[in-house]
């Protein structure tokens, strides 16, 4: 038995798959080596070719979005994938959505869709650590499971899912953690939410922060995001690169900090004067987990504090924040709750 789930009246679920490029459709000249490659190259007919199983649990459509590698994604992408999304999920025609994304930046990408997917239906991120053209590729069987969780009524209303190498997290909490492996994705502080096996997924766990329906963020219609620059912290730190994000526009700033927040003084000094000209400064760490907490410097400076999101993650919640306030206690309200 394969179909695994069927809406009323006995049809397959409809499920939209949206590329956008990456590993997924990327072609490698030597199959043996996996990481030399150019992504986003095949289109998404030739991926849903390549896996006619995906015919037994749904009626699939798709749309080319973009295909580019990952580490080329712009907050403008994320808007228009984001209305694309948006707009499919509002018909009666489209019971899910896969997008199929390069690695690199794929939790950015699902952590922007899960703040501003209006919908419960199920949105589902995907992608491949080794090109089509690779031996053992894990795209075909990640597309196959995204389609699979994609159409199962069991992933509704659980905010934007990932799935790559049978597992299912939350876009809040997974990330990539290696840079080869075909077992790149984890949550670092909490478990997974489930699994798939034999095409069935089973959940465990939910995330329990505001998402999708639940969150105050509305980007239908805009045309831009709030620029939000990323500083990564170390020793002899200074001033410029903070003179200089501020030169060029930035609304807000996330400094990656040195383990529980640190920042080095003549940086935190220029962030400070960065806060009072109301620039959003927000403190994250760079060790990739745990609860950053505010210190009385921090309280001073009227900084934010991340969380527990990694500094990427903190910069798509700080872009999205600035949409609707540059009031660091209502921002950090934000934090508090996404
Ligand atoms: C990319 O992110 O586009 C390249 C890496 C990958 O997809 O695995």
């Amino acid at each position: 038995m394969y179909s695994h789930e069927q809406i009323g009246g006995g049809r397959l679920p409809r499920v939209k798959v949206l590329a956008v490029g990456g590993t997924i459709a990327g072609i490698g000249t030597d199959d043996g080596r996996t990481t030399q490659y150019e992504a986003g190259v095949i289109g998404i007919g030739q991926l849903l070719e390549a896996v006619p199983q995906l015919r037994r649990l749904a009626e699939i459509g798709s749309a080319q979005v973009a295909n580019i590698p990952s580490f080329a994604v712009t907050g403008d992408l994320w808007l228009s994938i984001a209305s694309r999304v948006n707009e499919e999920l509002a018909g009666d025609d489209c019971d899910g959505i896969v997008v199929t994304h390069g690695t690199d930046t794929l939790e950015e990408t699902a952590y922007f869709l899960n703040l501003t997917v209006k919908s419960r239906k199920p949105v589902v991120v995907t992608g491949a650590m080794r090109p089509a053209t690779a031996l053992s590729a894990d795209g075909p069987l990640n597309l196959y499971n995204a389609v699979a969780l994609a159409a199962s009524r069991s992933a509704e209303g659980r905010g934007v899912l990932i799935t790559l190498n049978d597992a299912i997290g939350s876009a809040r909490d997974m990330s990539k953690r290696h840079t080869t492996t075909a077992d790149a994705f984890g949550q670092r502080d909490f478990g997974l939410l489930g699994w798939i096996v034999d095409g069935v997924p089973r959940f465990y766990y939910d995330s329990v922060r505001k998402h999708t329906i639940f969150s105050e963020f509305d980007v239908r219609g805009f045309a831009e995001l709030p620029r939000v620059d990323m500083l990564y912290g170390h020793g002899d730190g200074g001033r410029e690169l903070v003179e200089a994000a501020v030169a060029a526009g930035a609304k807000g700033i996330v400094h990656a900090g040195m383990g529980n927040g640190g920042i080095y003084p003549d940086t935190r000094e220029a962030l400070a004067e960065a806060a009072a000209q109301g620039v959003v400064i927000v403190s994250a760490s760079r060790t990739g987990t745990g609860y950053v907490t505010a210190k009385p410097a921090d309280r001073l400076g009227r900084f934010v504090t991340s969380d527990n999101l990694n500094p990427h993650k903190a910069r798509v919640l700080l872009m999205l924040a600035l949409t609707r306030t540059s009031d660091p206690a209502l921002i950090q309200a934000m934090f508090d709750i996404y």
